[in-house]
């Protein structure tokens, strides 16, 4: 464990962990598909600028966003690969994503004849990326009424150029029947495109579908989840740990039998108890669900979160571990004396999943890279 002797709490990231499942999904996706790390959501809230510089010498294809800003922020950092942006943009962002040479997702004939007259307004060409709606249902053109738009999205205009088709699978972590079915969907359509252009980039695996179904890599995969260390499903393989979420203890006491705890005081000494009071709370992204069913690190011991978690600060019940003080390094997620708290155990537990975890973690949060 490293730590931060100035911050109050923190979240710990593992450069070489990152690598190392970035080099997996790598050998796992094969030797012709390239890697297209999605680094939207501050990557996974990890931080972008340290997760790209971390990256970048790896050579990925590109980098995948959610949102303009996100890109232009990308192009802010110095990028120079394609970034893309794998969401429906605002309309009123077009321009600016064209401006930034952004690769934009399009899911109608509208948005591309919008992206159209931005590229036109900029003097330029401005590169898309066909999402293609294989039952994920949030975005993308219908599968089902491929003859209504294929051949006017597909045929050669002056101002965008077309050379990306994507589609986002809902299941891979679950099952490899739906990933064949939506594969079955995306490439019935792909086949009854009159002349692709050449070189189409074609891309459809996440993390998940990577370990699945790495059959169906193409061009391009779009990691993201295994990438910061969330688990992909069952039996699949199990990423590197990259973040931990670290906290100091700030205040300790010993309490009598009876003593309560917390908002709505939900908790109850039922014994002489010792309580630390950790410096971390849901207004740092420690998800509120874990109060009275969490737990932490101290000194290599699992000890329970008890009461209700504040928004600054939590207790646990640390009776019986000696060595605590004021100052001591809690381990929210993450390892400590051999001791380990997964992000997705976490999630579980406050019944949600790992992906909201990370990305709920906040600014209050110093990233200390190691
Ligand atoms: C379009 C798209 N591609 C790829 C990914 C990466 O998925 P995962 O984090 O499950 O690997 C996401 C994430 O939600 C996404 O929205």
């Amino acid at each position: 464990m490293s730590t931060n002797p100035k911050a109050r709490a923190w979240v710990e990231v593992n450069a070489d962990a990152l690598r190392r499942n970035y080099a997996r999904i790598g050998d796992a996706a094969g030797p012709d598909a390239r890697i297209l790390p999605m680094v939207k959501a501050d990557a996974y809230g990890l931080g972008v600028a340290e997760v790209v510089r971390c990256l970048e010498p790896l050579d990925p294809w590109g980098f995948g966003v959610a949102t303009v800003q996100e890109g232009v922020r990308l192009r802010a950092l110095g990028v120079r690969r394609p970034v893309v942006v794998c969401s429906p943009a605002p309309v009123d962002e077009i321009d600016a994503g064209v401006q930034a040479g952004l690769q934009l997702s399009i899911s109608s004939l509208d948005a591309l004849d919008r992206l159209e007259a931005a590229a036109a307004r900029s003097g330029g060409v401005a590169e898309w990326h066909l999402d293609l709606d294989t039952g994920m249902g949030r975005s993308g053109f219908d599968w089902r009424s491929a003859g209504d738009w294929l051949s006017d999205a597909t045929r050669p205009r002056e101002h965008v150029r077309w050379i990306g088709c994507y589609t986002h699978l809902h299941s891979a972590d679950e099952n490899e029947e739906s990933v064949e079915e939506q594969w079955d969907r995306f490439s019935d359509v792909l086949d009854r495109v009159d002349r692709p252009p050449p070189g189409l980039l074609v891309h459809v695996l996440n993390s998940a579908g990577v370990f699945r179904t790495p059959r169906y890599a193409r061009a391009v995969v779009r990691p993201g989840i295994f990438l910061y260390g969330g688990f992909v499903g069952a039996g699949q393989p199990v990423p590197e740990p990259v973040a931990a979420v670290r906290a100091r203890v700030v205040h300790l006491r010993d309490v009598e039998p009876g003593t309560t705890l917390g908002y709505g005081s939900t908790y109850t000494a039922s014994g002489s108890e010792r309580w630390a009071t950790l410096s971390i709370g849901y207004g740092d992204g420690l998800p509120r669900a874990l109060s009275n069913r969490g737990s932490a690190l101290l000194s290599g011991t699992c000890v329970p979160i008890i009461g209700r978690i504040s928004m600054d600060v939590t207790v646990v019940d640390c009776t019986g571990v000696a060595s605590v003080q004021p100052g001591s390094v809690a381990t929210l997620v993450g390892e400590d004396g051999g001791v380990r708290i997964t992000v997705d155990q976490v999630a579980d537990r406050a019944g949600t999943i790992s992906y909201e975890v990370l990305t709920g973690l906040t600014a209050r949060l110093p990233r200390v890279w190691t």
